[in-house]
């Protein structure tokens, strides 16, 4: 009697046990059989297709790389950045800050990171050094509604306001560059010494470097002139130093008007 069972190593498995006289329960093994294809077959589909796994970079800064680069316009570069996993930072943070102001200003002022009133906005310099950075510029002419461009070369608060340490800054620096090379500022004015250290990739601290003018080079070899500033957070614990800081933003204002043409 032909058995019916579907695998042929079975069959003849069966075949010799009748041969052995054994009697042999066809429908039985046709049972195991479906159970045995059921646990090897895959499960069967879903309507939904399965979500697609995101590729883990094995190296975050060449990621930001050729997200940064791949980005035309700064609506783009403000999605990459807000979309971007690579820094530590992030998982702790509320919100991505990127900048704000005026893009295509002649002026971009870029601080240090966002602090605990920039996380909660979304938006740089909105806290109290904020709105001393707002009336520094406003006694140059400058604001971040008219003619000046405001970011930052972290964008994620770290934990307890610390500063960024090399690893976080690392993986922010393409996007820093590329926003430069995007917005096209005349003049950068570095807020304090991790943006002033971090941009001009010196050691020296702000008192070394304020004071004067400096250039910032993108690794693409675009350049353009920067000034560091005492940051703000500084003047308003130590306002003796408003002076120097005074003399510094008149030498912004100067050379703005200078790059301007005016
Ligand atoms: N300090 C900074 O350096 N940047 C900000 O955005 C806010 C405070």
């Amino acid at each position: 009697m032909p058995a019916p069972t579907s695998s042929p190593a079975l069959e003849s498995l069966t075949d010799w046990w009748e041969e052995m006289g054994v009697a042999v329960d066809h429908v039985q093994v046709e049972a195991y059989l479906k159970a045995a294809e059921g646990a090897e077959s895959p499960p069967p589909q879903q309507d939904a297709a399965p979500a697609p796994r995101r590729r883990k970079p094995t190296n975050w800064v060449d990621e930001a790389r050729s997200l940064a680069s791949g980005c035309a316009s700064l609506d783009q570069l403000k999605a990459a950045i807000e979309g971007f996993d690579g820094s530590p930072l992030k998982a702790a943070a509320q919100t991505t800050v990127v900048y704000d102001g005026t893009p295509g200003a002649a002026l971009m002022v870029i601080g240090e990171g966002p602090g605990a009133e920039e996380d909660r906005r979304g938006l740089p310099f909105v806290g109290k050094a904020g709105q001393l950075l707002d009336r520094m510029l406003a006694a140059i002419g400058r604001s971040r509604e008219t003619n000046a461009l405001i970011s930052n070369v972290n964008y994620w608060r770290p934990p307890g306001n610390r500063n960024p340490d090399e690893e976080e800054l690392a993986v922010c620096r393409p996007f820093v560059e590329r926003m430069i090379e995007l917005a096209k500022p005349k003049l950068i004015v570095a807020a304090g010494g991790v943006p002033a250290k971090a941009l001009l990739e010196t050691p020296d601290g702000i008192m070394r470097l304020r004071g004067t003018e400096h250039v910032f080079t993108t690794s693409g070899g675009y350049a353009v002139p920067l000034i560091p500033l005492l940051h703000p957070a500084y003047l308003l614990r130590r306002p003796q130093e408003k002076s120097r800081a005074w003399r510094d933003l008149l030498l912004v204002e100067e050379r703005l008007g200078e790059l301007e043409g005016g």
